[in-house]
């Protein structure tokens, strides 16, 4: 499994890569920080991120050709690592670079070299793609190397024209491919099929720049960028299944499979696939660390905290218990040390943070599995979506973990449910992921050591004197900006309540002598309240002293909404049910929102009772006493909690007397006879057991009324009655639109007997049979009925009569009347008209005499009809 002495080892493909560029000019550089420059992007995602700059020509090279083996992760595609044979979260990228040196065919020429004649690979064994555009490439490939036309695939954009991100330098690209199976012949290649084909060596020709709109600039220089994959030419060269079984990975996969008490080779395809996650993660974690990044939930840091999460599951999933992440990560430590010798200078801080996260993640982990063991204690038959993913996100559960307990306890776990709640949790990312910026995050992520957390001061000043610490554009830190300029603004100290536990963010403005800013939102990244906002006058400098104030309509919209949400929530206790609990909320400033664990809907008789508690609380002006607890004391003195939610050792609890007593973080009214009036809008189920209330409060209540005032101005106006009689009118136009469509259809009815008396003459005879085989315009099926009956009446016994209509589009109605000698020659109403409908796209049946179908496409109805004909002659011969 493992390379033997006569494959070369995962250092020696490193060594001889950048020996053969080393004797060709180039300079070795040693592999940047996995915490790149480039704010715009988390991570170094490859090989020529540090060399950015100098292909935009932002910076003089000190060589004109570079060589470099690079540490790079790539987290995008983290669901597929261990799945497939090639993919992963780290690797290192091989890479010979030329600024403005030589190009497309040097580059090609040696790519080729290299490939052929120091790692030995047989051309036979080769495929290369081109740019579809680029003849020029194209030529090289067939006319200076020799590849034959066939093994030279053209490729379009989406795969041959590679982009370090949506802006920024990029160009055309040609990719070397190794073909485990040549045998196969070169009339079947298809790049896109992974058991044959592997990419090991992307030559990009950088020659252009991206702009925001997608223009194309050429680059003052031509360059070249490449990529190899040192794991996957390790994978070819040690013939491995795949890259996790190569030596640059595979000795992780034993150290953990030896702590597990498995032996990878025998194992199912499950554990191998846990096996190889943790052999693949445990290398970026090693390294991440190694270049200081730190567990968190922003950024880089929560890459990281997932990583180390997914390693400890894995290791759960395998029967590790208890801690072994230090362990495997001294066997990477092993395994990179010679290329990067940070790793065991830094083995220190690995291990110390990894323990950190491991036992915290653990703890997590355990106390799952107490609510797990509650939830069981309940003896539910089954466990369900929601108590399965709240263990899943909030306890890092895997659902595979929760399904194996139940089963042990003769129990399932509803997957559908669970899937629902996985894919309202994606939404709410979308949503989260559009508002939050990663280049926002990376970039405070990386300033977070030099300046202060901001002081929040909101709950009892509306203004405050502060200083500017960062000035973001576009997620970029600047020193000043000015009038015009859409900015993130951080101070050291704000009034501003920023987005958080379903409240949304003040506005307001920061000012100073002739400065304007207006706030149009404020978001929580760590510990830095960024403020969303435009520069209305003037000039803001990082360090500037500034006024902040919050626009306090606003923030009192917000407050009134607020407090009625818990209002809400205590009233739905009180009159519903008490074990009614919160499962979301949204307290914007026209309204709020307030999802509850529920399974039935409210009735109109409880929501009105709800409506009238919280206007007699509102009322009855109670006051708030807001205090910060331990939380256990909190809790004890009925503090409601969100379940699920993780919250701090001291609590803000915000109290309103023998009312509602909530832990809560937002902002909220000193009495509630600020709320003045509250109004529910709606009550609806989002999911199964869970029901949704939307309300208005304070203000926006008048708004509220205005509007629906307005509808009814409206309606009051165009039928000239008062408000109250408007129900009455509706009521009476519904009766008179019935009656005037009874006469329609009475009328049509009557048109379609009528006609009926025309066909009766046109009715064709077999033998002693009659039949009538017609369509009878749009007539409803009851009309069609009688029309059918009467003609076959006519027809008398040996009578056949088949009409059908059209009564609107895409719906077609069939109808077929025998007589009972037309039964007697086998010939039956219901399978009959079966037949025909099915023509239409429809079906029906009934009895022998009598049968009615529908079909939908209308289209088809001549092809029906004349089906009908057939049948019957042939049937009645
Ligand atoms: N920059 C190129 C890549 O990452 C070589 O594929």
């Amino acid at each position: 499994m493992l390379s033997s002495s006569q494959f070369l080892s995962g250092s020696e493909i490193r060594q001889k890569f950048l020996d053969f560029y080393a004797q060709r000019g180039h300079q070795v550089l040693p592999s940047a920080s996995l915490v790149p420059e480039d704010p715009t992007v988390l991570l170094t995602i490859a090989g020529m991120l540090p060399f950015k700059p100098i292909f935009l020509g932002q910076r003089t090279p000190e060589f004109k050709r570079a060589t470099t083996s690079q540490k790079c992760i790539r987290t995008n595609d983290i669901e597929n690592v261990g799945r497939t044979a090639r993919h992963h979260t780290f690797f290192e990228m091989l890479g010979n670079f030329s600024f403005g040196d030589y190009f497309k065919e040097q580059a090609i020429e040696w790519g080729w070299e290299l490939s052929t004649k120091i790692f030995n690979l047989s051309p036979q064994n080769l495929v290369v793609s081109v740019f579809r555009e680029d003849e020029e490439a194209y030529a090289i490939w067939r006319d200076k190397i020799g590849v034959p036309e066939k093994r030279i695939k053209r490729m379009d954009e989406a795969d041959n024209f590679w982009a370090s991100g949506p802006t920024g330098p990029c160009g055309p690209c040609s990719e070397i491919y190794y073909d485990f199976h040549p045998e196969k012949g070169d009339e079947t290649i298809d790049l896109e099929d992974d058991s044959r084909f592997i990419e090991f060596y992307n030559l990009v020709f950088m020659q252009y720049n991206r702009d925001a709109e997608g223009n194309l600039t050429p680059l003052a220089n031509k360059n070249i960028d490449t990529g190899m994959g040192l794991e996957r030419m390790a994978q070819i060269l040690q013939k491995v299944p795949n890259n996790y079984e190569t030596d640059l990975i595979f000795p992780i996969i034993k150290t953990a499979g030896e702590i597990a008490g498995i032996d990878y080779s025998k194992a199912e395809e499950k554990t191998k696939v846990s096996l190889k996650v943790i052999g693949d993660h445990v290398r970026s974690v090693v390294h991440m660390i190694a270049d200081e990044i730190r567990a968190s939930n922003i950024g880089r840091g929560y890459v990281l905290r997932r990583l180390i999460r997914r390693v400890v599951r894995h290791g759960r999933l395998i029967g590790i218990e208890g801690e072994f992440t230090t362990k495997v990560a001294e066997t990477a430590i092993q395994l990179s040390e010679s290329a990067y010798p940070n790793v065991r200078k830094r083995e220190a801080q690995i291990k110390a943070e990894l323990q950190r996260e491991e036992n915290r993640f653990l703890k997590t982990l355990e106390r799952g599995e107490k609510l797990l063991t509650e939830i069981l204690e309940k003896k539910p038959q089954q466990i369900s979506g929601v108590d399965a993913f709240t263990l899943y996100d909030t306890y890092g559960f895997p659902l595979e973990l929760t399904q194996e307990i139940a089963e042990e306890q003769g129990i399932t776990v509803d997957v559908k449910g669970f899937d629902a709640e996985m894919e309202a949790q994606k939404n709410r990312g979308r949503e989260a992921h559009e508002t939050i910026d990663l280049t926002v995050q990376g970039s405070l992520d990386k300033l977070a050591e030099n300046i202060q957390a901001t002081e929040f001061v909101g709950y009892s000043e509306p203004v405050t004197e502060a200083e500017v610490t960062v000035i973001l554009i576009n997620g970029e830190s600047v020193d000043e900006a000015e009038a015009g300029n859409a900015v993130q603004i951080v101070l050291n100290k704000t009034p501003f309540y920023a987005e958080s536990g379903g409240q949304i963010g003040d506005r307001g403005y920061i000012s100073g002598s002739d400065l304007v800013i207006r706030v149009e939102d404020v978001k929580k990244e760590s510990d830095f309240f960024v403020h969303f906002g435009r520069i209305e006058r003037g000039v803001v400098r990082v360090g500037d002293a500034v006024t902040a104030q919050i626009d306090r309509a606003f923030r009192r919209r917000a407050q009134a909404n607020h407090t009625a949400t818990h209002l809400l929530q205590a009233a739905l206790k009180r009159i519903v049910d008490d074990t009614i609990s919160q499962a979301g909320s949204l307290v914007d400033f026209d309204r709020l929102r307030f999802d509850f664990n529920c399974p039935r809907a409210l009735t109109t008789d409880e929501l009105q009772q709800v409506e009238e508690q919280i206007n007699i609380w509102v009322a009855e002006a109670h006051s708030a006493q807001v205090n910060q607890l331990p939380l256990e004391e909190a809790k004890a003195k009925g503090a409601v909690a969100m379940f699920g939610e993780k919250y701090a050792d001291i609590v803000r609890v915000v109290d309103y007397p023998g009312v509602s007593m909530e832990l809560c973080g937002g902002t909220h009214v000193s009495n509630t006879a600020e709320i003045g009036v509250f109004k529910i809008i709606s009550e609806t189920g989002i999911a199964s057991g869970v029901r949704r209330i939307e309300a208005v409060a304070g203000p926006s209540v008048l708004e509220y009324l205005n509007l629906r005032d307005k509808v009814v101005k409206e309606l009051t106006d165009r039928f000239k009655v008062k408000p109250e009689e408007v129900a009455d009118r509706v009521t009476a136009l519904q009766g008179e639109l019935k009656a005037t469509q009874k006469q329609l259809e009475a009328a049509k009815a009557e048109l379609a007997i009528a006609k009926s008396e025309q066909l009766f003459a046109e009715a064709e005879a077999v033998g002693e049979f009659k039949f009538i085989v017609a369509q009878l315009g749009d007539v409803e099926a009851e009309a069609l009925k009688t029309a059918a009956e009467r003609l076959q009446q006519k027809l008398g016994a040996a009578g056949a009569v088949v009409l059908a209509s059209v009564p609107e589009t895409n719906k077609v109605n069939f109808i077929a009347v025998f007589g009972a000698d037309v039964n007697k020659k086998n010939v039956q109403a219901g399978k009959f008209i079966g037949a025909v409908a099915k023509i239409c796209g429809g079906g029906g049946g009934g009895r022998p005499n009598l049968a009615q179908a529908g079909g939908r496409d209308s289209t088809k109805l001549n092809e029906a009809l004349e089906t009908a004909h057939k049948l019957l002659v042939e049937g009645l011969q």
